[in-house]
C-alpha cells in the first residue's frame, strides 16, 4: 500500500520535472529566441520608450503607412550566415555612436555616392523618428548583439537534455518505477538524438575546420579581386614563392588601387572607407586567420609554390570564386600524405632537385619516368614534424 503510494508520488514528480525540462529545451532551441524582446535600460539619457520606438522604426513597424523599405531589410541586426554586402546595424551603430545626430541625419538623408543614392533614395523620415533610430543604435553599441544572450539560454537547454538522459538511464537500470518501459526508452532515445544533433552542429565549428569562414573586419571578396578583376594571387600574397608564409597584404597594398577605386558595386563606399580609415590612422586591419595548422607541423609555401610549382587552387580550392574565403581542405595529416604519395615532383629543369643525382641518372636512362614526393622523403615524419 505504502509502496504503491510512494510510487505514485514519484511518478508525479518525475513527470513534472521531465515536462519542465522538455519545455525548457523546446523554448531554447527554437530560433524564435532571437527575436530578443528584452528591452534593457539604456544609458546616455535616452528613455526606454524612445529606444523602443527607434527599434520599431528600424524594423519597419513604424510609421504604420510607410512606403519605404524597412532599415532592417538591408541592415541586419543579428549576425547572418550568408553574405550581406550592406553594413550591419551594429557596424553603423559603432561608426556613429561617437558622432552627433546631425552627421547621422546628413548621411542617411543626403546620401553621397552612387550606391547610397540608389538605395537610400526617397526616404521619407521625420527628423524626430530618425533621432530615435540613432538612440536605438547607440543602445545597441551599449548592449551588444542580442545573439550573445542566447548562448546562456542555449547552455541551460543543453544541461536540461543531459539531465533528462541521466534520469532516463538511472530509471531504466536502477529505479524501474515507471511500469511501461517503452516510455522511458522513448524519452531516452529522443533526448539522445537531440543531443547528438546539437553536438554534431557544434563540432563543425571546433577542432579541424574545413569549410571554416570567420567574419572578417572588411568584406573583402576574392571573387571581385582574383575573379572579376583577375588580380594575380601573388600581387597580394607576395611572399608565397620564397617564404614559409604566403602572407596577408597590408592596408597599403589595398591603397595602391583604392586610392582611385573609392566605391564598390556591391558594398558602396562603406567597406572601402574602412581601408582609408585604417591607413589614415595607421591602424592595422585585423584579419582573422582561416587556416591553422597545429604548432608541431612544419609547412612551407616556398616548398610547394616556389620549388614544387603547385597551383594555389590545388590546396585552397576555387578561391577566385569565393566572396567569403572558406577553408577548402581539412589540413589533416592524411591530406598531406595522400598528395605526397601520388604527386610527381617537377624534376626536370628544376634547380631545386639537382642534389638527387641518382634519380636524375635513372630518369635519363629511362629506368623511371617520374619521382613522387614520397621518394624524395616527403613521408618522413621529421620532414613535417619538428
Ligand atoms: C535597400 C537597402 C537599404 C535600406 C532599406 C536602408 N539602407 Fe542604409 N545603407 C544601405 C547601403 C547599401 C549602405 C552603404 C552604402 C555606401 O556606403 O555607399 C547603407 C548605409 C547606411 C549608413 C552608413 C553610411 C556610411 O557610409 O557611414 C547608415 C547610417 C544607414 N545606411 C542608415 C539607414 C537607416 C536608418 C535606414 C532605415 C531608415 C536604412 N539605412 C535603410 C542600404 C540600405
Ligand atoms: C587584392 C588582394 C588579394 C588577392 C589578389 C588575393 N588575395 Fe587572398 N587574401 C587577401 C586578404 C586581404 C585576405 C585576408 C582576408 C580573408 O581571409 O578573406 C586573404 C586571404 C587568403 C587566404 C586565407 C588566409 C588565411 O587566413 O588562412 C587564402 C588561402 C588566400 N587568400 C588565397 C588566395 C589565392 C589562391 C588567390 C588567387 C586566386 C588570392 N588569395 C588572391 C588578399 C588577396
Ligand atoms: C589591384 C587593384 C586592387 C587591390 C590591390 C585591391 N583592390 Fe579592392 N577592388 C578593386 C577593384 C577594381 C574593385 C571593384 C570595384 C567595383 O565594384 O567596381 C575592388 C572592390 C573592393 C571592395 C568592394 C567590393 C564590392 O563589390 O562592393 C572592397 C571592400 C575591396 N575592394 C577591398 C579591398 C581590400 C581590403 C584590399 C586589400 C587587401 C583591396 N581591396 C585591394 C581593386 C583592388
Ligand atoms: C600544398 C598545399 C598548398 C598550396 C599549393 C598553397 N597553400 Fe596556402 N596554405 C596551405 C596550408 C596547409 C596553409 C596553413 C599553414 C599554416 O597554418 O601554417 C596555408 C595558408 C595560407 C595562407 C594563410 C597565411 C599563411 O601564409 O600562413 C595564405 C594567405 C595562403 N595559404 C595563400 C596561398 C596562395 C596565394 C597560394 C598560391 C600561390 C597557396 N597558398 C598555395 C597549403 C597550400
Ligand atoms: C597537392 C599536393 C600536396 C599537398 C596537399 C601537400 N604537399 Fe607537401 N609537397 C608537395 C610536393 C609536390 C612537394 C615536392 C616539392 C618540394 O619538395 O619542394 C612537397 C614537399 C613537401 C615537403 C618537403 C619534402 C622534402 O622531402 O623535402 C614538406 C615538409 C611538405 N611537403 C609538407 C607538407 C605538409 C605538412 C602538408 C599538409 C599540411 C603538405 N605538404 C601537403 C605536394 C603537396
Ligand atoms: C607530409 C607531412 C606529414 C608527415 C610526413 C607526417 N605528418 Fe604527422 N601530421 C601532419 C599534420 C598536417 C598533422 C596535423 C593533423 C591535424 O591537425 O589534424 C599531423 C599530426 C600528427 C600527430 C598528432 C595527432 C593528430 O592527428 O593531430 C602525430 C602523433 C603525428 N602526426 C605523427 C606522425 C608520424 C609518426 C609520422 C611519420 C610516420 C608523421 N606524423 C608524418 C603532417 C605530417
Amino acid at each position: 500500500m505504502r509502496e504503491n503510494f510512494l510510487g505514485k508520488m514519484y511518478m508525479k514528480k518525475v513527470s513534472f520535472v521531465i515536462f519542465l525540462l522538455a519545455f525548457i529545451s523546446c523554448c531554447t532551441f527554437t530560433k524564435t529566441s532571437y527575436s530578443n524582446t528584452s528591452e534593457s535600460v539604456i544609458t546616455d539619457g535616452h528613455s526606454k520608450e524612445e529606444t523602443t520606438r527607434g527599434k520599431r522604426f528600424f524594423m519597419g513597424l513604424l510609421p504604420v503607412n510607410s512606403k519605404s523599405e524597412s532599415c532592417v531589410s538591408c541592415h541586419n541586426i543579428v549576425p547572418v550566415d550568408t553574405l550581406n554586402w550592406n553594413p550591419s546595424a551594429m557596424e553603423i551603430a559603432l561608426k556613429y555612436s561617437a558622432n552627433d545626430f546631425a552627421s547621422f541625419e546628413q548621411i542617411v538623408l543626403a546620401p553621397s555616392g552612387k550606391k547610397m543614392s540608389e538605395v537610400h533614395k526617397n526616404f521619407e523620415i521625420e527628423s524626430e523618428d530618425l533621432r530615435m533610430v540613432k538612440n536605438y543604435l547607440d543602445g545597441m553599441v551599449h548592449d551588444g548583439y542580442p545573439h550573445e544572450k542566447v548562448n546562456v539560454i542555449w547552455l541551460i537547454g543543453l544541461i536540461s537534455l543531459i539531465i533528462v538522459i541521466f534520469w532516463a538511464l538511472i530509471e531504466l537500470i536502477f529505479l524501474r518505477k515507471i511500469k511501461i518501459k517503452m516510455i522511458t526508452v522513448f524519452i531516452l532515445l529522443g533526448a539522445f538524438a537531440w543531443l547528438i544533433n546539437i553536438l554534431y552542429h557544434e563540432a563543425a565549428h571546433l577542432g579541424r575546420q574545413e569549410a571554416y569562414a570567420p567574419l572578417q573586419p572588411i568584406k573583402f571578396s576574392h571573387k571581385v579581386h582574383a575573379g572579376t578583376n583577375q588580380t594575380d594571387c601573388l600581387y597580394c600574397h607576395s611572399t608565397a614563392e620564397y617564404s614559409k608564409s604566403a602572407g596577408i597584404p597590408s592596408a597599403n597594398v589595398c591603397i595602391n588601387c583604392h586610392i582611385i577605386v573609392r566605391e564598390g558595386t556591391n558594398s558602396g563606399k562603406f567597406e572601402i572607407n574602412k581601408i582609408h580609415h585604417a591607413v589614415d590612422n595607421n591602424i592595422p586591419i585585423e584579419w582573422t586567420r582561416v587556416h591553422n595548422l597545429p604548432d608541431h607541423v612544419f609547412f612551407s609555401h616556398a616548398q610547394h609554390v616556389g620549388a614544387g610549382k603547385l597551383d594555389c587552387m590545388e590546396c585552397h580550392g576555387p578561391v577566385a570564386e569565393m566572396n567569403v574565403l572558406t577553408q577548402h581542405s581539412d589540413l589533416s595529416m592524411g591530406w598531406c600524405l595522400d598528395c605526397h604519395r601520388t604527386k610527381k615532383v617537377q624534376f626536370v629543369e628544376n634547380n631545386y632537385y639537382t642534389t638527387f643525382k641518382e634519380f636524375h641518372d635513372q630518369m635519363s636512362t629511362g629506368a623511371i619516368d617520374s619521382v613522387t614526393v614520397e621518394q624524395i622523403g616527403g613521408t618522413d615524419c621529421m620532414k613535417c614534424h619538428y
